[in-house]
């Protein structure tokens, strides 16, 4: 059998789709957020109205990470990396291309038998002026009929259960809206989202699921948790906009559709735990023999065995995508990975020093789609064979350290703190330990402390660790622009040395780093502000142009560019002043960003400069 990756991609490539390569894990000159987390991410702009560059109809298959699934790794379905398969339409297909394709790629291509799937639609809110999505219910219907099933429609499954035949079920926008922000009262102006319908799996028929459940005595339906269902794709029609006073439709009527790739090879084995799927058969087989246990055999086991597997495979494709472990931002993430799956490496009784071992399974599984894990499996097992020793170290002065200061109940937030700053001792790390002795922490002491000490206590304090919405603020998209003149103006006055080496926007300031060997002057810094100053004053128009690549770089244009979007690349102009390699977006004139001022600049590390600039 084919892959349900590839089958996936060729299915939407043979009804008129471009297959685009996954965007990095960490996205770039993407503002607030730290990981790619869905499919959508990368792909606003054009759900929102920009062309792109490789036409209406695109199929991928995103890598996605979602740190703030760390704590939930364990069960049978959390895991923290994954991807997401992925069909869009912009402003071309809807509802009835895409429900009956899906109906196809579900039940014919992948071969899913219909009697177990279930989907669920959009109720409609009168107040949100949303209607009710009749269409999608019906349409799924009538593809049930064909296939023989009479399929009835619940109108209200989280009140009577699922009822004899029913197999379609509406339910509020708590369920089935889908946006980037969650449900519409959390949506800012100017973001899109829309009512979605979900596809579920039912395991519970077979395996007798339900029955063991703690939920047996309630109405069970799709979306209850008690595991008998799983989502394994969602639909959104993405026609609506975020107002001020409500919503308003969209200039284009879009679809964006995300599937779990491990969830449909769970559907497909009917096997509620995905990590028996067979994405992970290379890994877990590696993991087994030397653990010299068998997955499942023993449930004391299991736990450890998910973290392991998760948490090894989730690192090896961040660090592929350019993070390395470190004490902020998404090294701070990748260092806490790397260190739970060493502490539950050891509980599975595998030799200190093993870790990198597991490289060589994923890249093995994964080197056909991702063929780059070849050529970086050295670098990537090096990096984690020196986390692991460096940790190892860390470990035996910790826990002597911590077991000293447990001797009462409670741990201070000064304590957890001094763990974490002096002993390099995870605060995360501390908290499970604290809690396995049945003891506690006083963790907002601890957080305080923890702010005091950041500079930018925002990038460590847990929200930054929830992901979620990439800011497309009007401020961030301000200093999205204010960054292409910053490093335009930086070459002038430093000279064409100047590379980007990372980019960072929050609403509140853009942080540059680029390539150069020594501290700006005060006279250098002042210049680069002028200039940058003297070209806002200007009012220049940004354009935008997509150009075969060797054109662009003919042009001149600058600015990291990564073969994502295929043949074609767009780039941004600003004036006759800046020409970028640039997915947008940008304001529309120069004229609108207001005071540009450097507020910091420092060393990065070696050969690499910071910049923190702020707009006034
Ligand atoms: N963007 C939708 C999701 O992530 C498909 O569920």
């Amino acid at each position: 059998m084919k892959d349900i990756r590839t089958t996936y991609l060729e299915f939407f490539k043979d009804r008129g789709h471009t297959i685009i390569p996954s965007a990095l894990l960490v996205p770039d000159n993407d503002p607030t957020t730290l990981f790619t987390g869905s499919g959508m991410q990368p792909i606003v702009p054009y759900l929102l109205g920009t062309l792109h560059p490789l036409g209406s109809r695109i199929t991928d298959s995103q890598k996605c990470f979602r740190a703030q699934d760390i704590e939930e790794v364990g069960d049978n379905r959390h895991t923290t990396f994954f991807e997401m398969l992925g069909n869009w339409s912009f402003g071309d297909y809807f509802k009835q291309e895409q429900i009956t394709w899906m109906w196809q790629f579900l039940t014919k291509e992948i071969g899913l038998d219909p009697k177990y799937l279930s989907f669920t639609c959009f109720r409609g809110n009168e107040a949100l002026g949303i209607p009710k999505d009749t269409e999608s219910a019906l349409l799924w219907q009538r593809l049930f009929a064909e296939s023989g099933i009479e399929a009835k429609i619940g109108e209200d499954p989280e009140r009577t259960g699922i009822e004899e035949g029913e197999k379609i079920f509406y339910y509020s926008e708590k369920k089935n809206w889908w946006s980037r922000a969650g449900i519409p009262n959390n949506m800012p102006e100017g973001e899109p989202g829309g009512p979605d319908t979900e596809m579920f799996w039912d395991f519970g028929i077979s395996l007798g699921l339900h029955e063991k459940s703690p939920w047996k005595d309630k109405p069970c339906h799709v979306n209850c948790d008690c595991g008998r269902f799983m989502e394994i794709g969602n639909n959104v029609f993405m026609e609506y906009k975020k107002t001020a006073s409500g919503f308003e439709k969209l200039a284009q009527k879009n679809v964006d559709f995300g599937g779990g790739l491990e969830r449909l090879i769970a559907a497909k084995g009917n096997n509620p735990d995905m990590f028996y799927g067979y994405i992970f058969d290379t890994l877990r087989h590696t993991i087994e023999e030397l653990a010299q246990k068998k997955y499942g055999e023993d449930e004391k086991y299991t736990y450890a065995f998910r973290v392991v597997m998760d948490h090894i495979r989730a690192g090896v494709f961040l660090i592929a995508d350019g993070v390395v472990p470190s004490n902020t931002d998404q090294g701070y993430v990748l260092r806490r990975l790397l260190r739970r799956a060493v502490r539950y490496a050891d509980i599975l009784g595998i030799t200190s020093g093993s870790l990198a071992s597991f490289v060589i399974p994923v890249k093995e599984t994964y080197q056909q789609s991702y063929p780059y894990l070849e050529d970086k499996e050295e670098y990537i097992s090096s990096i984690i064979r020196t986390e692991e020793a460096k940790f190892r170290e860390t470990l035996t002065r910790g826990i002597k350290e911590l077991e000293k200061r447990l001797s009462n109940s409670i741990l201070t937030g000064i304590d957890a703190f001094e763990l974490f700053s002096t002993y390099g001792f995870p605060f995360e790390m501390t908290e499970e330990i604290v809690k396995e002795q049945g003891k506690s922490i006083n963790r907002v002491a601890f957080q305080k402390e923890f702010e005091k000490h950041q500079e930018l206590s925002r990038s460590a304090s847990a929200g930054k660790f929830k992901g979620g919405l990439a800011d497309q603020s009007e401020m961030s998209v301000k200093y999205h622009t204010a960054t292409h003149l910053l490093q335009q103006a930086l070459r002038e006055v430093l000279g064409n040395h100047i590379a980007q080496k990372g980019s960072n926007i929050t609403p509140e300031r853009l942080r540059f780093d680029f390539s150069h060997p020594e501290k700006m002057t005060d006279e250098q810094k002042r210049q680069v502000e002028d200039i940058v100053n003297a070209k806002i004053e200007e009012r220049l128009v940004v354009t935008y142009q997509d150009l075969p690549k060797e054109e662009a770089e003919k042009l001149g244009a600058i600015g990291l560019f990564e073969e994502k979007y295929g043949e074609k690349v767009r780039v941004y102009k600003i004036g006759d002043f800046s020409l970028e390699f640039c997915g947008g977006p940008h304001v529309k004139n120069t004229g609108t960003l207001g005071h540009f001022k450097i507020v910091k600049e420092e060393a990065c590390s070696a050969g690499i400069r910071r910049i923190k600039a702020i707009l006034e």
